[in-house]
């Protein structure tokens, strides 16, 4: 098994190896980031030896062992364990997806584990998501209406109304696609791929009433503009969305407005 090497110049720092237990078959190497900035100390990187055979299949599953059985500081996010809550969204192998529905199979030699690529990190796997969750309160996800409410039904859709939503609802905020997005990196007024499809999930909505406001408010150089069609963010997305295509329909609602 090849071993990772980290780069000559990197600040990042080789941490400690915790090996395998004796007798182990099914060796697997984990290596994961680690970083505490209440510590004053660099980010390293610790190595996990971790037998498969006594491991179930998925990287969050590995991870969850680490920190049960070998190395309790081990620090992450995750909660429903279905690729449905978004929390454990990470960069495994180079790539951002879910570790709860990546499996440790689909990696060849080690499991190379980061944050989510350029957010600040409050500790090892968590990034703070402070600012990409206010911008997804700044589109404000929510049905707006003006008219007033049907006083003895729902506002209905037609089939083929509610099936423009399809691609857009099922979006679980995981911020994989914003944090691959090179234009989401370098400008931080750019609302980024994930809060862009949220913010088409309710222009596409044939019940809201507020679509002129909601284009107002993305005719601006950075919050929508500064998509350059990089794809990144739809090759990535875990749940096979893709934004970069609500961002392409949102710039034509523009152009068509005009
Ligand atoms: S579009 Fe996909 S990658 Fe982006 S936040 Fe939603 S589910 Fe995650
Ligand atoms: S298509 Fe747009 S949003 Fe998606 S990665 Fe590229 S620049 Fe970012
Ligand atoms: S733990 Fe909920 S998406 Fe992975």
């Amino acid at each position: 098994m090849a071993e990772f090497k980290l780069p000559a110049n990197s600040r990042v720092q080789t941490g400690k190896t915790f090996p395998a237990a004796a007798g182990a078959k099914r060796v697997k190497r984990f290596v994961v980031y680690r970083y505490d900035p209440e510590t004053g100390q660099n980010p390293r990187l610790d190595t996990y030896e971790i037998d498969l055979d006594d491991c179930a299949p998925m990287v969050l599953d590995a991870l969850i062992k680490i920190k049960n059985e070998i190395d309790p500081t081990l620090t992450f996010r995750r909660s429903c364990r279905e690729g449905i809550c978004g929390s454990c969204a990470m960069n495994i192998d180079g790539t951002n997806t879910l570790a709860c529905t990546k499996h440790i199979g689909d990696v060849t030699g080690d499991v190379r584990i980061y944050p989510l690529p350029h957010m600040a990190v409050i500790k090892d796997l968590v990034p703070d998501l402070t600012h990409f969750y206010a911008q997804y309160a700044a589109v404000e996800p929510w049905l707006k209406t003006k008219t007033p409410t049907p006083p003895d039904q729902e506002r209905l859709q037609s089939k083929e109304e509610r099936a423009k939503l399809d691609g857009l609802y099922e979006c679980i905020l995981c911020a994989c696609c914003s944090t691959s997005c090179p234009s989401y990196w370098w400008n931080d007024r750019y609302l980024g791929p994930a809060a862009l499809l949220q913010a088409y999930r309710w222009i596409a909505d044939s019940r809201d009433e507020a679509i002129g406001e909601r284009l107002d408010e993305l005719e601006d150089p950075f919050k929508l503009y500064r998509c350059h069609t990089i794809m990144n963010c739809t090759n990535t997305c875990p749940k096979g969305l893709n934004p970069a295509k609500a961002i392409a329909e949102i710039k034509k609602l523009m152009v068509l407005r005009r």
